[in-house]
């Protein structure tokens, strides 16, 4: 039993701690089938730190509380958030030592501070034997059951740990676990589950796991876990470990099984505290977890009791915070806007606050089905994030009491730009407005969709311009921007004769293009560029696509034949083609000189390659990758990204990396440029 229970220890430790499994898990779980038969058999011989113990215990009724034999400090904020936060920090460390100018810098530890639930776990004779809280620094909780379902905490320790020893760190939820949690939730909710709901924010997920009185349902909620600090240990005179650096004990806390965050590093002075604030700044948002700052700790121990604690806070330590990506704020009111596709989506007006670095008075409820489940009220507290680039959304209503009777939003039956009738299709969670081209909203975003790069990319055709044509009414639709002169754009605000002169010319330009970037442009629904391009191989011209009437549109079962083509994106194209307003709008662009060059339709043109997938990676000696792609797919094979069992060739260039490894070790024949053009010429 001790030998099972030992390789479990270690196999789950490098499976949850070092993230590099060492076993499959059909294995591990044999083990575990093995150890808890035993176990059945040997009730007497179960130590609480076998692995078998991780989910074990009754709910509780409350927590007991545990007195820190070590208080829990706090740590101090600087609230600046720039770069005289690390400086403030390190002169007042420098002072305070009595340092001069020309000596050298101090050494200091940089860390994440990560966004979660502080937690001291208490080992003795290397056995976890209590987990608590920081509570208010002296008295905490006692949430041992709980902690020992995180598999990231090690039950046991290694036999050169010492005989009593408190590890102090971050319990936390990674993003990844939390979009997946809310993702179960939704499906839960969705299938009629009563009293689930989603989750606002990691942060409060796992403070609120942590702190549940049923193990069993701690246990459902994926937690995670860093050590950043220790309490009390086994002295040095009886053997404890000789700790010179909080750096050197972090490492040996990570040789004892504690995970301990690759970011922790060495920093020498100011320079380099400010580098690393500056430098997890800006990968802040791709890191896998939430954080709210970074801390500093000067890392020599002696150094530190030389500075000690002023109050709860060490004198050594300070926190420097990036700006909050969520705020607490008062919705003022719900707005409805309209987009391209008439999607309306209902906005939360809000009282600004400072949110991700800049002030938001307007964040996304997405669509009512979203508004309902969050229960978002006008007048309510709600949460606003925004982070890095994403749109502010407002993520959940703060609990609290409403003081007046405050009616449920409602979708408006009639778009609010244009009056149109408001419809929803089944299965569908957005509301849109029926306008079409006649809603001024919906105009202006299909004038900047048609105007954008990827389509007929017509410079000097921006935002606030297309505002100004609408708006006035000098352009209601797409054609119109071809009639536009010079004396009626240069009569616009703040319209030079120049600029005006260069959007002609941008337009004038844009009348030569592609047939995929005119599909494209059209803002047909569900017609991305891909399909858009799929469209014009399969048929070749426009007119077979729209036919010379309206009754003469292709089919949604001619569609259907399209590559990539299904029933929703058929029946779109179906009905677009349909609309006389919609080939009004086509003919008059080519009336106004948009042009393009027609083929064949591949439908009549031979696919010798049809059902075939070929990956292509590494640069060929001859052909450029988006003509071997073309070539390819007008024969009739599919062109994909990643490399799979399904994939019936990779075509292999100069430099050609993981994809071509891939191809080999799940032996899918590779072909080289010679081999691609004998392929195409079958
Ligand atoms: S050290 C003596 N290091 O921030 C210093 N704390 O008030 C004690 N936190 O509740 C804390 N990351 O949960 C320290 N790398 C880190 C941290 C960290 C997050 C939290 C901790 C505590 C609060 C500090």
């Amino acid at each position: 039993m001790e030998e099972l229970r030992e390789q479990l220890h270690s196999h789950s430790h490098s499976y949850y701690v070092l993230d590099r499994p060492t076993v499959p898990d059909a294995v591990y779980d044999a083990l575990f089938k093995e150890l808890e038969a035993l176990e059945a058999k040997y009730p007497d011989f179960i130590p609480p730190d076998s692995p078998t113990r991780r989910v074990s215990g009754k709910a509780l009724d409350v927590f007991a509380k545990v007195r820190h034999k070590v208080p829990m400090l706090s740590i101090r904020t600087e609230t600046d958030i720039e770069a005289s936060g690390a400086q403030n920090f390190d002169a007042r460390v420098r002072k305070e030592l009595g340092l001069s100018d020309d000596a050298p810098p101090v050494e200091y530890v940089a860390e994440l501070k990560f966004d979660g639930l502080a937690i001291n776990l208490r080992y003795e004779q290397g056995s976890l034997v209590q987990a608590a809280t920081r509570g208010d620094g002296e008295i905490g909780e006692d949430v041992t059951q709980n902690i020992r379902t995180i598999g990231q905490i090690p039950l046991r320790l290694p036999a050169d740990a010492p005989p009593v020893l408190e590890v102090r760190g971050e319990v936390y939820m990674s993003r990844k676990d939390f979009d997946r949690l809310n993702e179960r939730q939704r499906e839960k909710i969705a299938a009629g589950a009563k009293g689930e709901k989603t989750y606002i924010n990691p942060r409060n997920t796992a403070a609120g796991a942590v702190r549940q009185l049923d193990p069993a349902i701690t246990a459902q909620r994926p937690l995670s876990f860093f050590a950043y600090g220790w309490g009390e240990v086994t002295p040095v005179e009886q053997g404890g470990p000789d700790f010179q650096t909080h750096y050197a004990a972090l490492l040996t806390l990570r040789s004892w099984g504690f995970p301990v965050s690759a970011r922790t590093q060495l920093a020498q002075g100011a320079t380099e505290l400010i580098a690393y604030h500056q430098s997890v700044g800006t990968e802040r948002d791709q890191l896998p977890f939430d954080i709210d700052g970074v801390v500093y700790k000067v890392n020599s121990l002696a150094l530190q009791r030389q500075l000690g604690f002023v109050t709860r806070e060490p004198r050594w330590a300070v926190a420097h915070k990036y700006p909050a990506q969520e705020q607490m704020t008062k919705v003022l009111g719900i707005d409805v806007q309209v987009g391209r596709t008439g999607k309306l989506t209902p906005v939360a007006r809000l009282d600004p606050v400072f949110v991700g670095g800049t002030t938001v008075s307007n964040a996304t409820l997405h669509n009512l089905f979203e508004l309902r489940r969050k229960g978002v009220r006008v007048g309510d507290t709600v949460i606003v994030r925004r982070a890095g680039d994403v749109i502010p959304e407002v993520v959940g209503v703060v609990p609290g009491p409403r003081h007046a009777y405050v009616p449920n939003f409602r979708m408006p039956r009639h778009c609010p730009i244009c009056g149109s009738a408001v419809t929803r299709e089944k299965q569908e969670v957005n509301h849109r407005c029926s306008g079409g081209l006649f809603c001024a909203a919906q105009r202006k975003q299909a004038i900047l969709h048609y105007a954008q790069r990827r389509a007929m990319d017509i410079e000097g055709l921006g935002e606030k311009l297309v505002d100004q044509l609408v708006e006035g009414q000098v352009v209601k639709t797409l054609p119109d921007l071809y009639r536009l002169g010079l004396t009626s754009l240069s009569a616009l605000d703040r319209m030079a004769e120049k600029s005006a002169q260069n959007v002609l010319d941008g337009l004038a330009q844009s009348r030569q293009t592609t047939l995929p970037r005119f599909l494209f442009g059209l803002g047909i629904r569900h017609v991305g560029e891909a399909t858009a391009k799929d469209l014009a191989r399969h048929f070749g011209a426009l007119d077979a696509i729209m036919g010379a009437t309206p009754d003469q549109a292709a089919s949604v079962a001619q569609l259907l034949e399209v590559n990539d083509v299904g029933p929703i994106v058929a029946e779109a194209i179906h009905t677009f083609f349909q609309q006389p307003h919609n080939r009004e709008v086509v003919e008059q662009l080519r009336a106004c000189g948009v042009h393009w060059e027609e083929g064949e339709p591949a439908a009549r043109a031979p696919q010798p390659l049809a059902g075939l997938t070929v990956v292509l990676t590494g640069t060929l000696p001859t052909l450029g990758r988006e003509e071997a792609k073309e070539l390819l797919e007008t024969a009739g094979a599919k062109v994909a990204g990643s490399v799979s069992k399904k994939t019936s060739y990779v075509v292999a260039g100069a430099e050609a990396g993981s994809k071509l490894d891939k191809a080999r070790e799940l032996g899918v024949p590779v072909l080289d440029e010679a081999g691609l053009r004998e392929l195409l010429s079958r």
